[in-house]
């Protein structure tokens, strides 16, 4: 049986995606600081702002189910808006909390990932490879008043993902995106984000073992739509 570790598992995107992954015959590991979302899948403590407790996250879900070759990131730190024309209100702590969890992180996970998707090689990946998601939000490509922060730190994250996909591991059965739930009209979700649609938009990008576009806007019930 595969393994797909979730990290950043709440009772939105997360609780959807633990249950999508294990319908579709997944091993699911989930982890974030408490454990929210039910007994039924293996809870791992993990504070994101730690980038250091990555690598043993990766050897005790291995070691407890097997190298995972789904990982989704899905953990975010946000440290609320600034007034509009003041956006260096937040100081360097907060912002370095927020470079922890939305780059830092994400980067050890990426690698660990990586490093899983090597040691399971092509016979244990299967037709469908090795997939990182990274649950981003249109700030990679747009400015947000009062979201300086924020936004440039999941654009160094949908930077990495870029590098990965096209660059470091193109021609590789890796794939890798930034995944960009909006509205029909391109608009940003905000609250209301979709649970079950981030998870059936993951199970589709992970069967299909093709690297598809690494920036995956997409809209809930339709599949990727790409944005002017
Ligand atoms: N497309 C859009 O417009 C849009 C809109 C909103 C959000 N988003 C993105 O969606 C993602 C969140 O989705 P969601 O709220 O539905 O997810 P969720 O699965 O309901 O919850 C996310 C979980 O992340 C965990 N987390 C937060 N900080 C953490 C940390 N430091 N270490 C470990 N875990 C941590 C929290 O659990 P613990 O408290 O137990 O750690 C939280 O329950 C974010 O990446 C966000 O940027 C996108």
């Amino acid at each position: 049986m595969p393994t797909a570790l979730i990290i950043g598992a709440g009772p939105r995107v997360g609780q959807a995606s633990a249950e999508a992954f294990t319908a579709a015959g997944y091993q699911v590991a989930v982890a974030s600081r408490k454990q929210s979302i039910g007994p039924n899948y293996r809870h791992y403590t993990l504070d994101a702002s730690e980038p250091d407790q990555v690598p043993a996250l990766f050897e005790k879900v291995s070691a407890d189910l097997g190298v995972p070759s789904v990982v989704i990131y899905n953990a975010a730190y946000m440290s609320g808006m600034t007034p509009p024309d003041s956006p260096f209100e937040k100081g360097l702590e907060d912002f370095q909390a927020g470079m922890n969890v939305n780059t830092t992180t994400p980067f050890m996970v990426a690698r660990e990932a990586v490093k899983g998707f090597e040691k399971l090689g092509p016979s244990q990946l299967g037709p469908a490879g090795g997939t990182f998601i990274f649950t981003g939000n249109m700030l990679n490509v747009a400015v947000m008043p009062g979201m300086l922060t924020f936004g440039m730190q999941k654009s160094a994250t949908a930077n990495m993902i870029k590098h990965l996909a096209e660059a470091a591991y193109n021609g590789k059965p890796y794939k890798f995106y930034y995944v960009d739930e909006r509205h029909q009209d391109g608009t940003p979700m905000l609250t209301d984000l979709n649970g079950p649609g981030h998870a059936q938009h993951f199970l589709n990008l992970v069967k299909d073992g093709k690297q598809r576009p690494w920036d995956q806007t997409f809209v809930t019930g339709k599949g990727y739509v790409e944005f002017p």
